[in-house]
C-alpha cells in the first residue's frame, strides 16, 4: 500500500484544534492508515484527575475499533507545531496491538517499523498458549 506521509501528518495536524490539554498545554495529533484505507485520528484529551488523561493514540485505536476494524499500516503523531514526535512507550503498545506486521511509523529519526520502536514486543500472539 502506498502511504502519503504528507497526507497522513495533515490529517494527524488537523487534531490538533479538537485537542483537550488544558493541563500539560501539550496538545497532540495523530494519525494512521488502516488496512482499508481510510484514516483514523486521534487527539489527547486530559482530565482534571491529572493521571487519567488519555493520549491522541488511546482515541486512534478506540476510533479505529469504533468505525469498523480493521489494523494500522502507518502512523504519525504531531505536536503543537505540527512536528513529529515519538508516541509514547503505553502508547507504542497501543499501537502495536492492531498493527500489521512491519507498520510503519514517521519517527523523529525518519520512517521506522513498529519492531523497531517497540523491540520484542509482548502482543495477542503471547496470549494464545493460556487459550
Ligand atoms: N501525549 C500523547 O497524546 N501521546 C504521546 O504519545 C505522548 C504524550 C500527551 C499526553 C499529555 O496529554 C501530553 O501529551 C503531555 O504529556
Amino acid at each position: 500500500m502506498d502511504i502519503d506521509w504528507d497526507r497522513l501528518r495533515d490529517a494527524a495536524t488537523a487534531m490538533l484544534e479538537r485537542a483537550y490539554a488544558p493541563y500539560s498545554r501539550y496538545p497532540v495529533g495523530a494519525a494512521a492508515l488502516a488496512t482499508d484505507g481510510r484514516i483514523v485520528t486521534g487527539c489527547n484529551v486530559e482530565n482534571a484527575s491529572y493521571g487519567l488523561g488519555l493520549c491522541a493514540e488511546c482515541g486512534l485505536v478506540s476510533n479505529l475499533a469504533a468505525t469498523g476494524g480493521g489494523q494500522l499500516v502507518a502512523f504519525v503523531c504531531v505536536n503543537k507545531d505540527g512536528d513529529v514526535i515519538m508516541p509514547c512507550g503505553r502508547c507504542r503498545q497501543l499501537l502495536y496491538e492492531f498493527s500489521v506486521p512491519g507498520m510503519l511509523l514517521e519517527t523523529v529519526s525518519g520512517i521506522r517499523t513498529i519492531d523497531e520502536v517497540l523491540p520484542d514486543a509482548f502482543g495477542p500472539r503471547d496470549l494464545e498458549t493460556v487459550r
